[in-house]
């Protein structure tokens, strides 16, 4: 990549957000080649004067050097609802009950996010009452950050959008692969000064994380229906191979449409299919914001082989804009967006 400074290496301030702290853009340079633009964020997440972060993240990376030092320890794994635990890295994550909890009976779904998204909470979506260990891990494990982090990016996108928004027709955000649909709707809540409520979108292939989205859509007095649509489909089957949520959703409706976390779980081919037709629900001037782990993040094996989240697939920065390149986006229009503690690349495109 050649890249220089857009003019010499920025730092601005940018509104503070009420849930989550400010963004400050740290660095802000060009790719020339193929004109994306790079951005490193300085990202508060809202819980960085926790007094216990700084413990808990050196005895993360402890670990994480322990299972670069022994390849041959094998992740977890979940076997006839038992967590079976493979390394001591494992061990020490899943020492609390609530951990194993969240391992067998959340992991991967949304209902995994909801406590990392929302650290203060009592309780686990499947009942488990947070203990001080995994309340620690929630809000100071540097992937807990990340997910938190990923979705300040999100508001601060739809901030800027919300500045170029017409009064007149009522805005229309979509989130594919919603989850409980955290992101979407804090980035709602941070939006000030709109004449008009955006109307939002919620699409998920599993029942449980729409029910869990519809709790949160309650809790932020909104109401289904004239507020929200739920719908349950298969981005798979529904988006990538035949037209059906293109035509149900409308093609060039939407201000904003995000898939935060599904680029993970997705090939390639999936990603440039999804990006592609994700772009067809934008009207002109909309945002699309993906997000992907990065592959040179730091305590990359500990979150393999010791969380063992399974089937990430960690993608470089590189090769992110490949992926908007061969699915024909503007990349003079895309921006990769990468907080402070790198565990996440969030990926816009303005259509
Ligand atoms: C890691 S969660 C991300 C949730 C949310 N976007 C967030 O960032 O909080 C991934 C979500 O993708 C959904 N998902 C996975 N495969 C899907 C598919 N083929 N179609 C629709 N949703 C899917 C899962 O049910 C899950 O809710």
């Amino acid at each position: 990549m050649t890249a220089r400074p857009a003019a010499a290496t920025t730092r601005v301030r940018l509104l503070p957000h009420q849930r989550s702290g400010r963004v400050e853009l740290a660095v802000d340079v060009v790719d020339h080649q193929h004109g994306v633009r790079h951005r490193r964020l300085v990202v508060d997440d809202a819980h960085a004067g926790s007094p216990t972060r700084t413990a808990l993240q050196a005895e993360f990376a402890a670990h994480d050097a322990l299972l670069r030092a022994h390849p041959e320890w094998e992740a977890p794994v979940v076997r006839n609802g038992e967590l079976v635990i493979q390394n001591p890295a494992s061990e020490y994550f899943y020492a609390s009950p609530t951990m194993r909890e969240w391992r067998t009976a959340l992991v991967p779904g949304a209902g995994a996010l909801l406590p990392v998204q929302r650290p203060g909470i009592s309780h686990l979506p499947s009942g488990a009452a947070l203990d001080q260990t995994s309340a620690t891990i929630y809000r100071d494990a540097l992937d807990s950050i990340g997910v938190r982090t990923r979705a300040v990016v999100l508001q601060e996108i739809a901030r800027r959008d919300a500045r170029t928004l017409s009064e007149a027709a009522r805005p229309r955000w979509v989130s594919l692969a919603s989850g409980a649909a955290v992101p979407v709707l804090d980035a709602m809540a941070g939006i000030e000064g709109l004449a008009q409520r955006p109307h939002l979108t919620l699409v998920d292939i599993d029942p449980h994380a729409l029910s869990l989205a519809e709790r949160m859509v309650v809790e932020q007095g909104l109401e289904l229906g004239p507020d929200v649509a739920l719908l349950q489909r298969d981005l798979v089957r529904d988006l990538l191979v035949r037209p059906a949520l293109l035509q149900e959703v409308g093609e060039g409706s939407a201000d904003l449409v995000e898939a935060l976390g599904i680029f993970e779980y997705f090939r390639d081919t999936s990603c440039v299919r999804l990006l592609r037709e994700a772009f067809r629900l934008l009207r002109p001037g909309g945002s699309l914001v993906v997000a992907n782990m990065l592959s040179d993040r730091r305590e990359l094996q500990f979150n393999q082989r010791a969380i063992g989240w399974p089937q990430l697939v960690p993608r470089s920065v590189e090769e992110l804009v490949d992926l908007v390149r061969r699915a024909g986006l503007p990349l003079d229009r895309t921006t990769i967006s990468i907080p402070q503690d790198g565990v996440y690349a969030v990926v816009d495109v303005v259509r």
